[in-house]
């Protein structure tokens, strides 16, 4: 089987690498795209970018094409934005031409052309205005998910506490109390954390991310015509997709036996009453599979994104222990131990608030974002960048940005701090992209992030079990997203009560 799969990559290679060497002649001699590295008749630019390493591979050869560039990744080639003036240039200054999502065979696969994700038209533009008014009259951005939110932190410590100082991995610890904020607003629940069904929930996301980051997963992004008739471990994400849909759509009956037109109480509710209201429309985005998929979409953006910020965060403040100690004093003198930390506090919180923003900055957890494209021939600076092209905003290049952070690849939440001490905004901070396809969520993960961290340093000192010099924090798989190391840790509590 590891062989049949060996043997129909080679051959895909051969097939896709003399297709795209023709098609980037023929671009050649237009003259007008972007310039870029020559592609290999066999296997396109697969030299220079390294699909283990997109992002480190993408900025390196912007050192020598400049800040707007083409590779050929598979069969087709790929425009990439480098640095803050180009992607701001395309995603804000131009937000309109350059908010059409591009291919992404996974997700296309998967959703199907519905959803938030991965859709584009008229779909796209109901459901993330549906989205976005329905999940801010839940409380996103507001007090109500704060509080949620809390409340979830606290059962977060109570396992925690329960880990009597002994090592674990926190992966699903964490995993849980992000997806049971987000379960809150779209199921309108929020399960426990020995529940054997959730578990498996969020072991299907955790697998999901790691695959869409293993070289198969980013070779299906680059091959996926030919990959698609093909056996290997790339079919299995979509056995992943198909359990959490199944789960969605399961809530999806549960909600409509019970609704209550006058009251909803949660996103799925709000759903079915707008099915409702359109279902004599005939062009209407509100139907059940969109229901599905939407739905879908935000738990796992919502869930696998904001959780492995954490455990990658936490795994920095291992590494960086005076780090942690800082933010324990702050949070010591600002907050004290009587009463647990809130939004309100932030500004108060200035280096809790700079380690918060460098751990994203550091991280860069969506390096590439996700592939964007223009829906028609879009002239950009002194090219042309043909219809469809995908387009790689590189968000990467602008979180590392040296004249901006002068210690791009440290850990330091210098960064984000003034001489005085004060917190330091800065226009390079950009882990959610911008522009019309923003990430939705923003307000949401960042209100997580800050609360889940500064209670669990409330509580508890963490410790690594090896030394922290010997920690390392360089992800073990980086394409779209960036995975963090295998870890464990010990947390001591603080306080005795
Ligand atoms: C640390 C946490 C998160 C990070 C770093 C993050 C980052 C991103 C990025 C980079 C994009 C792509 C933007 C683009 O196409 O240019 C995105 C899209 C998206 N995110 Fe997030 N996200 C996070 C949390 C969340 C949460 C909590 C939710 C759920 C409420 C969410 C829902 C979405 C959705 C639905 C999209 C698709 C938007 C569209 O295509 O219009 N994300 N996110
Ligand atoms: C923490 O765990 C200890 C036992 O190890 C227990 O006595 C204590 O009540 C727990 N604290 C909380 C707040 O759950
Ligand atoms: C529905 O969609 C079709 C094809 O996309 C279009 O021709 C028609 O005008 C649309 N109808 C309405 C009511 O929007
Ligand atoms: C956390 O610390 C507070 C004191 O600040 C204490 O009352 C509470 O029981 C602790 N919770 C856990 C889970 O240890
Ligand atoms: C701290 O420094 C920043 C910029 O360096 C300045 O804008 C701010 O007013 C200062 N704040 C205080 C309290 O000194």
């Amino acid at each position: 089987m590891e062989l049949l799969g060996a043997a129909s990559v080679v051959l895909l290679v051969c097939v896709l690498g003399l297709l795209s060497f023709t098609a980037w002649r023929g671009r050649a001699a237009k003259g007008k795209m972007p310039p870029g590295p020559a592609p290999l008749p066999v296997i396109g630019n697969l030299l220079q970018v390294k699909p283990k390493n997109m992002a480190k591979t993408l900025e390196k050869l912007s050192e020598e094409y400049g800040p707007v560039f083409t590779v050929q990744l598979g069969s087709d080639p790929v425009v990439v934005l480098h640095g803050r003036d180009a992607v701001k240039e395309a995603l804000v200054d131009r937000a309109d031409e350059f908010a059409r999502r591009g291919t992404m065979p996974v997700g296309d696969r998967a959703n199907n052309g519905l959803g938030i994700i991965f859709s584009n038209n008229k779909e796209w533009v109901d459901v993330r205005r549906f989205a976005l008014t329905t999940l801010r009259n839940f409380g996103m951005g507001k007090r109500s998910i704060e509080e949620r939110i809390m409340e979830e932190a606290e059962h977060l410590l109570e396992e925690i506490n329960k880990t009597k100082g002994t090592p674990f991995d926190p992966t699903f610890l964490l995993s849980c109390c992000v997806s049971n904020v987000i379960c809150a607003v779209v199921f309108g629940k929020r399960y426990d954390y020995k529940d054997n069904k959730f578990l498996g929930l969020m072991n299907n996301m955790n697998n999901i991310f790691e695959m869409m980051n293993s070289l198969w997963g980013q070779l299906y992004q680059m091959f996926s015509k030919i990959l698609v008739y093909l056996p290997g471990p790339h079919n299995n994400i979509f056995d992943e997709f198909n359990a959490l849909k199944a789960f969605v759509a399961e809530e999806m009956k549960t909600h409509q036996a019970s609704l209550d037109p006058s009251s909803p109480q949660d996103f799925i509710d709000c759903f079915l009453i707008k099915m409702q209201e359109e279902k004599d429309q005939p062009n209407s985005s509100f139907h059940t599979e969109n229901l599905i998929t939407t739905t879908f979409d935000l738990f796992i953006a919502g869930t696998e994104t904001t959780s492995t910020t954490i455990r990658y965060g936490l795994l920095l403040l291992l590494k960086h222990p005076r780090v942690q100690e800082k933010v324990q004093e702050e949070i010591d003198r600002v907050v004290g131990p009587s009463r647990r930390p809130c939004v309100a506090d932030r500004s108060q919180l200035p280096y809790t608030d700079a380690v918060v923003h460098e751990i994203q900055r550091f991280i860069a957890l969506v390096p590439l974002a996700l592939p964007h494209t223009v829906a028609k021939d879009t002239p950009f600076r002194q090219y042309v960048i043909p219809k469809g092209t995908t387009i790689y905003p590189l968000l990467s290049s602008v979180l590392h940005d040296s004249k901006e952070f002068p210690n791009p690849l440290e850990f330091d939440p210098g960064h984000f701090l003034n001489e005085n001490g004060t917190f330091k905004k800065s226009e390079f901070f950009m882990p959610f992209s911008a522009g019309k396809r923003i990430c939705p969520g923003e307000g949401l993960a960042r209100m997580e992030i800050f609360l889940v961290i500064a209670t669990i340093l409330q509580n508890f000192t963490l410790k690594p079990v090896v030394d922290s010099q010997e920690l390392d924090v360089t992800p073990t798989l980086s394409g779209t997203g960036n995975v963090p190391p295998a870890y464990q840790l010990r947390a001591l509590p603080r306080w005795e009560g």
